[in-house]
């Protein structure tokens, strides 16, 4: 399944702007990014619901751009499942193909198949009133496999859900493609839900893919200050600093910088420094690799059981920092963090990417 070049506009407003993405055979790729970045009108151009400005959609080696979606061989599943509510599941279940004229054998075996795999086989001569939400979503996302098409697509199908259940249908749903092997394109704004789910995931912003890659790629390596931000709970510290003889001047502190990157960085550079709240650790012995201190008072402190959420300034920056329990910051007093240096990020402040030790392309 891949896009290539592909603009969406309304009127001269781009929604999509040269899309282009390659989703690999059997793969469950995620796109994920903030709401209105064009997350469903991509879905929607892959289903052919959506008509395409510019570029191709091909699914397989066959450009759809002119292909009724009925004929793409793909199932969609929405956020709200609409199901039939005066159906049964079955019914439910088996509408699409009685639509396809699928022969009646071929279509008990199907949806038997689809309700084994989704333990729905007690509840098939229910309506969908019957059932939980979880239910429901499985009759759902039922509709889409006895189709057994060859591309899955989910829009953000697990957010009517409440909390727990979410947690418990997103394993269901990832366990379920591992089976099916069928090539899956999912979208989310959740962007825990995305690390958990996706082979790969797509970061998109303002209609454009900010990076792509396997969710330890993105939170190990993120591409731009957007993806840096937007991946992380809590999310990722920032510092803005400017660069003074191998070391980052922000305000009230100043960190040095990796030696890697120093010959990106003349003096005067403007960067922001990106410090994950779990590279920080309260003494040096603890720090992995080269470390330097980050003088912290302490405002607020949060237990969560297995780490302890530790919230504070750094001069005018506040500061977030995740350690492990059974310690005791107190509130009002100073208590330095260890910043592990490796592991620091550097952005550019003018284009907001990141500097690379080994990348020629930065800077001369
Ligand atoms: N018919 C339309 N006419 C004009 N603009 C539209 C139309 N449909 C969508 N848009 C705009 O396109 C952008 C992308 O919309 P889209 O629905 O793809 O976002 P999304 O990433 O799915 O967001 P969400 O997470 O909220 O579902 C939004 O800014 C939206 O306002
Ligand atoms: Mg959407």
């Amino acid at each position: 399944m891949t896009f290539r070049g592909v603009d969406k506009k309304y009127g001269d407003v781009f929604v999509i702007e040269d899309l282009n993405l390659n989703v690999l055979d059997e793969e469950f790729l995620v796109l994920v990014g903030p709401s209105g970045c064009g997350k469903t009108t991509a879905l929607r151009m892959i289903a052919g619901l959506e008509e395409i400005s510019r570029g191709t959609v091909a699914i397989g080696d066959r450009v759809v751009n002119d292909v009724a979606p009925k004929d793409r061989d793909i199932a969609m599943v929405f956020q709200n499942y609409a199901l039939y509510p005066h159906m049964t599941v079955r019914e439910n279940l088996e509408f699409g193909l009685r639509m396809r004229r699928t022969p009646d054998a071929e279509r008990e075996a199907r949806v038997a198949e689809a309700a084994e795999l989704l333990g729905l086989a007690s509840l098939l001569d229910r309506k969908p009133a019957q059932l939980s939400g979880g239910q429901r979503q499985r009759v759902a996302l039922g509709r889409a496999i006895v189709r057994h098409p060859a591309v899955f697509l989910f829009d953000e199908p697990l957010s009517n859900l409440d909390a727990k259940l979410r947690v418990q249908m997103r394993a269901e749903i990832k366990r379920l493609q591992q089976r099916l092997k069928t090539t899956t394109v999912y979208v989310t704004h959740d962007q825990v839900e995305a690390m958990t789910m996706g082979s790969r995931i797509a970061v998109m912003h303002r209609g454009k893919i900010q990076q792509l890659g396997t969710p330890q790629e993105i939170y190990d390596r993120p591409e731009n200050l957007f993806v840096a931000s937007f991946v992380g709970t809590p999310p990722m510290n920032f510092f803005p600093a400017t660069l003074d003889d191998g070391h980052a001047a922000a305000s009230g502190f100043s960190l040095p910088i990796p030696s890697a990157l120093a010959p990106r960085l003349p003096g005067g550079t403007k960067v922001i420094l990106g410090i994950r709240p779990e590279d920080l650790v309260p003494s040096r012995e603890e720090a992995r690799g080269q470390s330097a201190p980050l003088p912290l008072v302490v405002d607020v402190v949060e237990p969560l059981g297995d780490a302890l959420l530790v919230h504070g300034r750094a001069g005018e920056a506040t500061v977030v920092g995740k350690l492990e329990p059974h310690q005791n910051p107190r509130v009002g007093e100073r208590f330095d963090l260890w910043v592990e240096l490796e592991r620091m990020h550097v952005f550019d402040a003018a284009t907001e990417e990141r500097v690379k030790g080994d990348s020629p392309r930065l800077r001369e």
